[in-house]
C-alpha cells in the first residue's frame, strides 16, 4: 500500500472473495425490495486503501494508459429527470464528446444509469445507489454480446473485426460530488491475468456477467475531489486492443471520502454506458 501523503485519503474498498462452498458466484439485480432470495452468494471482502485526489494533476491519467481519463465540458442538457428526454437530449451530445475525444467511427449508446443518494436505501431498480463493490461493467465476453445484443445481426459480425471498446461517461448531477465520489484505479497497477473474477450478473431480462476484483496491494486509487456537473470521466471498461501497452479496463467502486465536508449534499450521477468502433 503508498504510504499517506497530504493528497490521500484513507477508503474503505470492497474487493471479491469466491462464494465458500465453490459454486459459481452470482450477483442479483434487485428487483422486488420484499423478496428473500439472497441477492448474491458471496461476501465483499473490506480493506482500507490510500486514495489519491488527483485534482491539478488529472493529465498524468489518460483512456489508453490509466484507462480513465477527466474532461471540463459542461453538459447542454441539465435537467436529468425524464429517461425518455435524457435518450433524446442527452445521448446525442455525448455521443458527440466520445467520439471526438476517441477518434472513434462509430458511438452507439446503450444505458444510462442515475444514481442519487438516499441514506439507508439499498441499490434497487429505480432507486439507483453508489456502488459499494469494486468492478468491471463488462468481462471480455459480455463485451462481445453486448455488440450483438444492440446491433443488428448485419452489422455486428463485421464491426467485431475491428477495435472495439465499451467507455463509460461518468458525470456528477446538479451540485459538486463530495459525497461518496468515484474512485478509480490506474490499469498500469493492475495485474490483469490474476486480479478478476467473472461474476453471473443475473436480471429478469438476461444472464449478463460482469468482473468483481481480488485485493492486489500493488492497485493505486484515483479520484477527483469535489467533481462538478460541468467535468466528466471517462471509463473503459474494455478494449478489444490486442496492444499489451494500451488498458483494457478500469477497476472502479464509490468509496465513502472521510474528508468530504459534513454539511455536503447527497451524491447524484449520471453514467453512459457506449459502445466505440473503430474502421
Ligand atoms: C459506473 C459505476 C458507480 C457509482 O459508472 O460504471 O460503476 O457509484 N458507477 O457511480
Ligand atoms: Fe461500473
Amino acid at each position: 500500500m503508498p504510504s499517506a501523503t497530504l493528497d490521500t485519503v484513507p477508503g474503505t474498498l470492497f474487493y471479491f472473495t469466491p462464494p465458500a462452498d465453490g459454486s459459481e458466484p452470482y450477483n442479483r439485480v434487485n428487483t422486488d425490495p420484499t423478496s428473500t432470495i439472497p441477492l448474491s452468494n458471496w461476501t465483499p471482502q473490506k480493506y482500507t486503501v490510500h486514495i489519491e485526489n488527483v485534482r491539478g494533476k488529472e493529465a498524468l491519467f489518460t483512456l489508453d494508459e490509466a484507462g480513465f481519463q477527466y474532461f471540463k465540458h459542461p453538459a447542454r442538457y441539465t435537467s436529468f429527470i425524464d429517461d425518455d428526454e435524457i435518450k433524446a437530449e442527452y445521448y446525442p451530445e455525448s455521443a458527440d464528446l466520445i467520439q471526438k475525444i476517441t477518434g472513434a467511427s462509430r458511438v452507439v449508446l446503450f444505458d444510462h444509469t442515475i444514481r442519487r443518494r438516499i441514506l439507508g436505501q439499498v441499490d434497487m431498480v429505480g432507486k439507483r445507489q453508489p456502488v459499494k463493490e469494486v468492478h468491471v461493467d463488462q468481462t471480455a465476453s459480455s463485451a462481445i454480446s453486448r455488440v450483438h445484443l444492440h446491433l443488428p445481426p448485419s452489422e455486428a459480425p463485421e464491426l467485431l473485426k475491428h477495435r472495439f471498446q465499451i467507455i463509460n461517461l461518468w458525470r456528477p448531477i446538479s451540485h459538486p460530488a463530495f459525497d461518496m465520489p468515484l474512485t478509480l484505479c490506474d490499469y498500469r497497477t493492475v495485474d490483469k491475468e490474476n486480479d478478476l473474477a467473472a461474476v453471473a450478473r443475473i436480471s429478469p431480462e438476461r444472464r449478463g456477467e460482469t468482473y468483481r476484483v481480488k485485493y492486489n496491494p500493488q492497485h493505486r486509487w484515483k479520484y477527483l475531489k469535489g467533481m462538478t456537473p460541468e467535468e466528466f470521466v471517462l471509463i473503459k471498461c474494455f478494449d478489444s486492443t490486442k496492444d499489451s501497452g494500451v488498458s483494457i479496463f478500469t477497476p472502479h467502486t464509490a468509496f465513502l471520502d472521510p474528508s468530504a465536508p459534513e454539511d455536503t449534499l447527497p451524491r447524484e450521477s449520471i453514467e453512459l454506458r457506449a459502445l466505440v468502433f473503430y474502421d
